[in-house]
């Protein structure tokens, strides 16, 4: 089958936003029952703005829709106002009109780290998202695979770097509040989507960007695996696409 790897670059993450929620409502009203794939981070803030505007203005409803998160800290549990539930529940979920229980995050307090990783694999099996919204962090991770994640690796308890952990520490009131280790979908559970829009914005992503577009399909480039996936989009603002060749 043809890879098909679409670049948009746009002025300014809020045109990305814009854009991307449209694409959004195109693709989930043509689907009877469709499956979102859904990215934590700061990177969709402005996105999950626009779709609650959207909604409240008589827009798109999220009624039938079900919602698959990427990745949840191990040790924090949904009311801890830094776990990924918790981001979801305030940056979206609880002003739109979703049921709650269609939407899916991994626990990360479950008893059974391991049968949770393989339950939510399970989910993202049976319920492919028809889009995947994706960030990437600034050395090229992609949920929270790390450089050196096996592309063939399912839902798992990942550790993740210092440059992660650094990165995600401004969240924190200090680096030693960052969890170690999280419940990430691994990259082949990613690839099962029907299409991935990848969100890259700001001058902190644009060597990783760089890096996904230009270097070899490998596993220390994380998101270089999206170059073999059958329908990606990336959405890339002037600043996080100034390395990027002209032509
Ligand atoms: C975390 C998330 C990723 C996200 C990345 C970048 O590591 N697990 O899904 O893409 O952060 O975050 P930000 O958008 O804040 O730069």
């Amino acid at each position: 089958m043809r890879n098909i790897m679409r670049v948009y670059l746009l002025q300014s993450p809020g045109n990305i936003a814009k854009a991307v929620l449209e694409k959004i409502k195109e693709t989930l009203s043509k689907v009877e029952n469709p499956v979102l794939g859904l990215a934590t981070g700061s990177t969709p803030l402005r996105l999950y703005g626009e779709m609650i505007e959207d909604y409240k203005n008589g827009g798109f409803s999220y009624k039938n829709v079900t919602t698959i998160n990427l990745d949840e800290y191990v040790g924090l549990d949904g009311s801890h106002p830094q776990s990924y539930r918790h981001f979801m529940n305030e940056n979206l979920f609880n002003h739109i009109d979703i049921n709650m229980e269609n939407t899916h995050i991994p626990n990360g307090v479950a008893k059974d780290l391991k049968a949770e990783c393989a339950r939510y694999s399970r989910l993202v099996t049976a319920n492919p998202p028809d889009i995947q919204i994706l960030g990437i962090g600034s050395n090229g991770h992609i949920a929270f695979n790390e450089p050196g994640s096996p592309f063939n690796s399912t839902t798992r308890v990942v550790d993740l770097t210092e440059s992660t952990i650094n990165d995600n520490s401004r969240f924190f009131n200090s680096i030693d509040e960052v969890p170690k280790q999280a419940i990430s979908m691994g990259i082949a559970d990613i690839m099962k989507a029907k299409s991935i829009i990848l969100i890259a914005t700001g001058t902190s992503k644009a060597e990783a960007l760089k890096r996904m577009l230009t270097a070899h399909y490998a596993e220390d480039s994380p998101a270089s695996v999206l170059q073999t996936h059958r329908c990606v989009s990336i959405y890339a603002d002037e600043s996080a696409a100034h390395l990027l060749p002209k032509n």
